[in-house]
């Protein structure tokens, strides 16, 4: 790529997210031979890192300003042809920065799971980046790259095997082993704090079909609701399933990807993300314990007093995340089941090797920043707000797959 001076600038280097995907970026970087930047608002920390980074990475040139400075966020966005941003709660930190890339027609990617914000970013600056070019892609971590490209997946088989798509997908979490950073623990805290103060926030977070484009708001999901005392029988697996906490998110994600590519996996399609415990009592008993917990935790987490207490002794600070070995020994599993209307059933596994919260998150997020760089050209998409599975697609999922850890595989294909 030539015409600026750098290819990638990571913002938001000295982070939890943001030092993974720094290491991850430079030996990758090292091996392609992209111009790397890194940035943040910390000289000192920003230094600290890069002699810690592989190669070449301890050449690498730091930017230092604040997120919130418009004249910064400018020139260092018609600096570079892609941004990756870590720098979140991206709802408090991050409007400044997509403005910016929108304004100079840089690509940008990101780990947001905000979609109030995301939101507001798109009714925004929509129209300018289909006019400068700009890229805008959201959610390119385990929110929600697995599930989005997982669903991806089965409907592009279940189109080539079938000649049509699955109308519902029911996509089941079987294995999340890890950790999170405090960054997530921070946007949690901020969510439960606009759920006070904004009317808006719980409406927009139950809308199934929150981040479709304005006119394609319908379809037949009821609302995404974030904790239900409710588990449910999977016939098909033979196990009960749980509430998922990014579930609702993850769908409104995917429900925009079917929206904005014109509707591959149908208009009447339904989508559903949940966990799976086991069968039998012992399975029901996992399930509603689970479920019950998680209420009591949103609830805690919903009361002033007992939210103070959790952010000052227990969730994660700004900088922290799980350590190396739960980094390296975490792993996750989704099983996608995908119905046709005449009882077809196929289904999809996808795996990741890593802590989904930061190590699988980072990888994930360095491929989706290599792939507007270095695929440029080959991406099907023009300037505009897009998820990982419209703009990047089958080319990200061969990177994630070779350089991420993630496999997609068809584990079952039955007629009715
Ligand atoms: N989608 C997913 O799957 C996923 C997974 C993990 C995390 N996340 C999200 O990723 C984001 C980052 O998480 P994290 O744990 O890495 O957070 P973190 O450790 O708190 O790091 C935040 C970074 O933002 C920087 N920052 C904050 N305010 C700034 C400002 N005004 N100007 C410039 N830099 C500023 C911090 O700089 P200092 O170091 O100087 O404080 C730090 O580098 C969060 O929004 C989190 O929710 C998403």
């Amino acid at each position: 790529m030539a015409g600026r001076e750098f290819d990638i600038v990571l913002w938001g280097a000295t982070g939890a997210t943001g030092r993974r995907t720094a290491h991850h970026l430079a030996r990758r970087c090292g091996d392609c031979g992209l111009a790397l930047a890194i940035g943040g608002r910390n000289r000192e920390r920003l230094e600290a890192l890069r002699d810690d980074l592989p190669g070449a990475g301890r050449e690498i040139p730091i930017l230092v300003g604040d997120s919130h400075d418009t004249a910064f966020m400018g020139e260092m966005t018609a600096k570079t042809h892609v941004v990756v941003s870590t720098v979140g709660p991206f709802a408090l930190h991050g409007s400044e920065l997509v403005a910016a890339c929108v304004g100079n027609g840089t690509h940008y990617c990101d780990l947001t799971a905000e979609p109030k914000w995301m939101r507001a970013m798109i009714d925004a600056h929509e129209g300018k980046a289909r006019e400068t070019g700009a890229r805008i892609i959201h959610s390119c971590g385990q929110d929600s790259i697995p599930s989005d490209l997982g669903v991806q997946f089965l409907q592009d088989a279940a189109l080539a095997r079938h000649g049509k798509p699955c109308r519902r997908v029911a996509t089941r979490v079987t294995r999340m082993k890890g950790g999170f950073s405090g960054g997530t623990a921070a946007s949690f805290l901020n969510a439960m704090r606009l759920r006070e103060t904004d009317p808006e926030f719980d409406r927009l977070s139950q809308d199934p079909y929150a981040l479709c484009p304005e006119g394609e708001r319908d379809g037949p999901d009821g609302p995404d609701r974030m904790m239900p005392l409710e588990v449910t029988w999977d016939a098909d697996l033979q196990a009960w399933t749980k509430p998922f906490f990014m579930g609702p998110m993850n769908a409104k994600v995917l429900r925009r990807s079917n929206a904005i590519m014109d509707y591959p996996y149908g208009r009447d399609f339904s989508y559903e993300e949940t966990a799976l415990t086991r069968g039998g009592i012992g399975g029901w008993l996992a399930a509603m314990r689970y479920a019950l917990f998680g209420r009591l935790f949103l609830i805690a987490m919903a009361t002033p007093a007992t939210r103070g207490l959790l952010q000052r002794h227990v969730l994660p600070k700004s900088g922290e995340g799980p350590s190396r070995e739960v980094r390296e020994a975490g792993s996750y599993e989704l099983i996608l089941v995908g119905e046709m209307p005449d009882g077809a059933v196929m289904k999809a596994r996808i795996t990741g090797q890593g802590d989904p919260g930061v190590r699988s998150t980072t990888l994930m997020l360095t491929e989706a920043a290599l792939c507007l760089a270095e695929d440029a050209d080959r991406l099907p998409v023009g300037g505009g707000f897009w998820t990982p599975a419209a703009a990047m697609g089958a080319l990200l999922r061969d990177r994630i797959t070779a350089h991420a850890g993630l496999t997609f595989e068809l584990v079952e294909d039955r007629q009715p």
